[in-house]
């Protein structure tokens, strides 16, 4: 293979550019062009295929960095969809014209279907993203253990999880962790440990969300902010238990610090946060509002009269508040742990497409005697037996739903990640850079201004 295309989709994370560095550096050694290929699957549905040469005369590009969080070939939430016949076509021509002999897409599971189906024109590597970590699987037989219900003539088919079948073990876990996940959790956990200030100075209940979608990993990273109480999607609420636990803990410390996952559900499986529910482009729920949901539950569950005794003309309303993370927990700077392993990551998906692998998927693995390497598996070992891809789920051992904390279990699958994942020069560089007096007085300049100069066209 003399050249090699490369796209970053969905979501941006902190590591894209980490990824996308390592897979350039590998490229450079192997002697090999890697395009990148602007704003994800996007560009490929642009009949002149904008792109950028990310490494002329085999020489990484200098805009290419890996501290840089987002991705500086943009991202898109385009997806390709496999039925689309016509599309594809046009899509393996526009990549032939380019001389693209092979594509690693870095993604989640929506772009591992978008490269699924362009993997019968070309070899395709996915190296995987994503904040939410459901990029993987518990262990290697979790998809065979999906049901499909069939629905009404109308709606489509539901997939429903059937009991597990198989014994747990860290050690069993397809992809322990994507990159991206650390960065998102480390700025989740100081979120938590700054607001619970003002909980606890103020007498306060915060309701605190982070992202995640259907998966819980994200809150569980949240555990190190030290919150009271963590609320995520694979347990559904028990009202009663809540307010008991919120009330417990109030009683003893006048505050409570509560970290809810945006894809929490009620008892009979309805997403709090669905409420104000509509749908992406890629088709996916767009989640908002699970903390004011439950905020709401809390007001009237609770109610003006508890806080009243305790707090002079305090409403519950007043002593309840809700803070989203937010979109920080997807910005800025990656940590180490997600810049050295998206690195190792891209480069291992060069190695691959080199190798002759297609539709794989490089993975980061764990074991107790060697700690984190890289492997890979095929695509469609994540597929269940009618070929859906599901988010990975929080597996249940990892959280105790009578305490409302992480498990014993929980801990220890957050250790290994956690044990150095920030390194001496993350917080080095905030206390050089962020006080910088060139930044009160110098405008922005955003890395999409240079990679501009530098897009190309197909003829
Ligand atoms: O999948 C990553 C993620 O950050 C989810 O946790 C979140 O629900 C979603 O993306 C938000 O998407 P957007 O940035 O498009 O609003």
């Amino acid at each position: 293979m003399k050249r090699i295309g490369i796209l970053t989709a969905g979501g941006d994370t902190p590591a894209l550019n980490a990824t996308l560095y390592g897979a350039v550096v590998r490229a450079n050694q192997r002697r090999v062009e890697v395009f990148g290929l602007v704003k994800g699957f996007s560009s490929l549905f642009n009949p002149r295929v904008p792109h950028v040469h990310l490494n002329p005369l085999f020489t990484t590009i200098p805009e290419l960095e890996t501290t840089q969080g987002g991705t500086m070939i943009g991202a898109s939430r385009d997806y390709v969809d496999g039925q689309d016949k016509a599309a594809i076509a046009e899509i393996a021509d526009r990549l032939e014209r380019l001389k693209i002999e092979g594509l690693i897409c870095v993604g989640g599971d929506g772009t591992l279907n978008g490269m699924q189906a362009l993997s019968h024109h070309l070899p395709t590597v996915l190296a995987p993203k994503t904040i939410d970590n459901d990029l993987g699987l518990n262990y290697r037989h979790e998809p065979d253990e999906w049901v499909c219900e069939p629905n009404s003539e109308s709606s489509p088919p539901r997939y429903v999880r059937g009991p597990a079948r198989g014994r747990f073990d860290l050690e069993h876990m397809v992809n322990y962790v994507t990159p991206g996940f650390a960065t998102a959790a480390f700025v989740s956990a100081w979120g938590v440990q700054r607001i619970r200030t003002t909980a606890e100075s103020h007498r306060r209940i915060a309701i605190i969300e982070v992202m995640g979608r259907h998966s819980g990993y994200l809150a569980m990273g949240a555990a190190y902010g030290q919150p009271d109480i963590i609320l995520v999607p694979e347990s559904p609420i028990d009202v009663d238990r809540l307010v008991e636990r919120v009330i417990e803990v109030y009683e003893l410390q006048k505050n409570v610090v509560i970290v809810c996952a945006e894809g929490v559900v009620d008892g009979r499986g309805r997403e709090l946060g669905s409420e104000s529910a509509s749908t992406d482009p890629a088709g996916n729920i767009v989640l908002s509002g699970a903390a004011e949901s439950l905020r709401q539950l809390l007001v009237q569950r609770v109610g003006d009269t508890y806080f009243t005794s305790k707090r002079r003309n305090e409403s519950a309303r007043a002593a309840i508040f809700t803070r989203k993370v937010g979109h920080t927990q997807r910005g800025g700077r990656p940590i180490l742990f997600d810049r050295f392993y998206g690195a190792q990551l891209g480069g291992q998906a060069v190695d691959l497409l080199l190798e002759g692998h297609t539709n794989a998927v490089s993975i980061l693995q764990w074991d107790r005697a060697s700690g984190f390497h890289v492997e890979v598996v095929q695509a469609n070992d994540f597929r269940d037996r009618w070929g859906i891809i599901h988010a990975r789920q929080m597996h249940p051992s990892f959280y105790d739903a009578e305490e409302l904390r992480l498990s014993r279990a929980g801990v220890e699958y957050l250790l290994p990640i956690f044990a150095n994942a920030i390194g001496q020069e993350d917080l080095e560089v905030v206390r050089q850079t962020l006080f910088h007096p060139g930044n009160l007085t110098q405008p922005y300049h955003s890395v999409n201004v240079d990679v501009n100069k530098r897009i190309c066209f197909l003829d």
